[in-house]
């Protein structure tokens, strides 16, 4: 929870901000999204997994919270009509690691839209002996250890700015732009 409290608080959400939850599962950001973008505000989960997205459902529902709107999708296909303030990527490695993913929820950001990353990585290199416990953490919430070394890079194609720190001992980091005004990707 303090990663994702610190990742979130990269979006700077403000009342009235629609945000994109990617690959939300259970939902368990959206406590902290919705102190953040207020009732006005908008949330967006999208979920692959029909198991997880059930139970986003149900924090939903138990919540009484009115501005959330979950779809149930692949990240690389689904149709996204809102006009997205932030876009947050919390733990969602696969996601990072999809071409077709990341050109699909870019091509429906503005530019200037601000976005967070955060996930596990390799160490530095004179850590490399605790690659095989960042695997070990990492398997049951990842299909590819592809590009663990710097899962963001893929994402910064689109980012006009990004600043990156390190967390949990360099296990782990959080990422944070805007998406670029040039929309040259959207063709
Ligand atoms: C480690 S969980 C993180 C869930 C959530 N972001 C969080 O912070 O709690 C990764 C999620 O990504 C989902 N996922 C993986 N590939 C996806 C895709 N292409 N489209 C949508 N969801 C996907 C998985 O089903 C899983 O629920």
């Amino acid at each position: 929870m303090p990663l994702r409290r610190r990742t979130i608080d990269r979006l700077k959400l403000r009342a009235g901000d629609t945000v994109l939850d990617v690959a939300c599962g259970t939902g368990l950001s959206f406590d902290l999204l919705h102190d953040a973008v207020g009732d006005s505000g908008h949330i967006i989960g999208v979920e692959l997994s029909p198991e997880m997205i059930e139970l986003a459902r149900r924090r939903v529902a138990e919540a009484g919270w009115k501005n959330v709107t979950l779809i149930e999708s692949d990240m690389a296909s689904v149709v996204l009509s809102h006009q997205l303030d932030a876009i947050l990527f919390n733990f969602t490695h696969d996601v990072l690691r999809s071409k077709p993913a990341l050109a699909n929820i870019f091509a429906s950001a503005r530019g200037g839209a601000r976005v967070a990353l955060a996930g596990m990585k390799y160490p530095p290199r004179w850590m490399a002996p605790v690659n095989y416990v960042v695997r070990a953490q990492a398997r049951p919430y990842m299909t590819t250890f592809e590009g663990l070394a710097a899962p963001w890079d893929l994402a910064t194609d689109y980012l006009q700015s990004f600043e990156r720190e390190s967390a949990l001992f360099g296990t782990a980091y959080i990422g944070w732009g805007r998406v670029s005004m040039l929309d040259h990707f959207k063709s």
